[in-house]
């Protein structure tokens, strides 16, 4: 198929789309750079979280999920994509090239599109309210067609997520350097970066199964009962950059597609960066066959539960490479 080239408005406007994409701790830790073969996607490494990610596997994620972002914006805008994944191996930071078509977009590109400015990280509770089974096929689906696998945590072995969970808390309650990180990236101070403390709810009480905390909590959380979510872990059969990239993709596919059938999502990885926690969620819920990249709390946020306030992202310009 031969390649051609959106114009700069259209560039400019599904890069307005990919800042938009969960990033951990909102780094944001991404580079574009539009070119006549192609839109470049750098990993930004100044920004990694060193103590939180210290593998930049997170990093990585995060990327993944901008690039899905960054496609399905194209997609809607009628430019359908194809990618070459790290694409110089003498630069590990260049991650990926995106290749562009013309082609109109069908609902399901639409839909998808349309989720990008309405999708929020929800950390609070979620309701004791079943998701019909479809919805969760058609979550899977969405993993499954990005290379990656979803595990549905059953009731039953929620203790296995619990307590991966538990250790890295308190790994991280002593580790200095992480705390530091925290308070660098979250609370009141950060303007166009971080998590704000509007979005960050208080720790939750010991038995119920810990979500990461940040700086400056002040999100009320208004569940009267404990959190129902349900867990999906997302892995991957290999645990290179290719694959930790395109995990990113299935997450951010995960994420759009349940926002857009109404569901509440919060992407949570404080296990996954400590090694340990990690190997115990990769044994006790993946059994050995796949790497744990992210796992997501889906549910149905409360009624009573306000709207959530957007998390702010950096200029279009900062991100931007000539
Ligand atoms: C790879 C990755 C890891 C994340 N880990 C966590 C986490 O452990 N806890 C959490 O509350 N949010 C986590 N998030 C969500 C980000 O904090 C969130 O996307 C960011 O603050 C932007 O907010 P938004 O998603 O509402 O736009 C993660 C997101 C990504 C992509």
């Amino acid at each position: 198929m031969p390649c051609a080239i959106p114009d700069r408005e259209t560039t400019d406007i599904a890069l307005g789309s990919a800042v938009r994409a969960p990033s951990v701790h909102n780094t944001q830790p991404w580079r574009w750079r539009p070119t006549a073969t192609g839109i470049h996607l750098f990993a930004d490494t100044g920004r990694q979280l060193t103590a939180t990610d210290p593998d930049q596997r997170y990093l990585i994620v995060s990327c993944g999920a901008a690039l899905h972002h960054m496609r399905a914006a194209l997609a809607a805008l009628g430019w359908a994509s194809t990618v070459d994944y790290c694409p110089e191996p003498g630069d590990p930071e260049h991650l990926a090239t995106v290749h562009t078509t013309r082609r109109p977009p069908g609902d399901a590109q639409l839909e998808m599109a349309a989720a990008i400015m309405v999708r929020r990280t929800d950390r609070r509770r979620y309701l004791p309210r079943a998701i019909p089974a479809r919805h969760l096929r058609s979550l899977a689906a969405q993993v499954s067609a990005r290379g990656a696998a979803v595990r549905q945590v059953p009731d039953t072995l929620l203790p296995r997520l619990a307590t991966p969970m538990q250790h890295a808390v308190a790994a991280h309650a002593t580790d200095r350097q992480y705390q530091e990180e925290i308070a660098r990236w979250s609370g009141q101070h950060r303007i166009t970066d971080g998590v704000p403390s509007r979005n960050a709810p208080a720790a939750r009480p010991v038995g119920e199964i810990p979500v990461r905390t940040f700086a400056e909590p002040a999100l009320l959380d208004p569940a009267d009962q404990p959190d129902a979510a349900q867990w999906l872990v997302v892995g991957t059969t290999r645990d290179d950059r290719r694959a930790q990239l395109r995990a990113g993709e299935a997450t951010s596919a995960l994420l759009l597609t349940a926002t857009g059938l109404g569901l509440a999502t919060s992407v949570q990885t404080e296990p996954l960066g400590v090694a340990g926690s990690r190997h115990e969620i990769r044994t006790g819920l993946l059994h050995d066959c796949a790497y744990p990249q992210a796992m997501v709390r889906v549910g149905w946020s409360s009624r009573r539960a306000a709207p959530l306030a957007d998390t702010p992202r950096r200029p279009i310009e900062d991100i931007l490479e000539a």
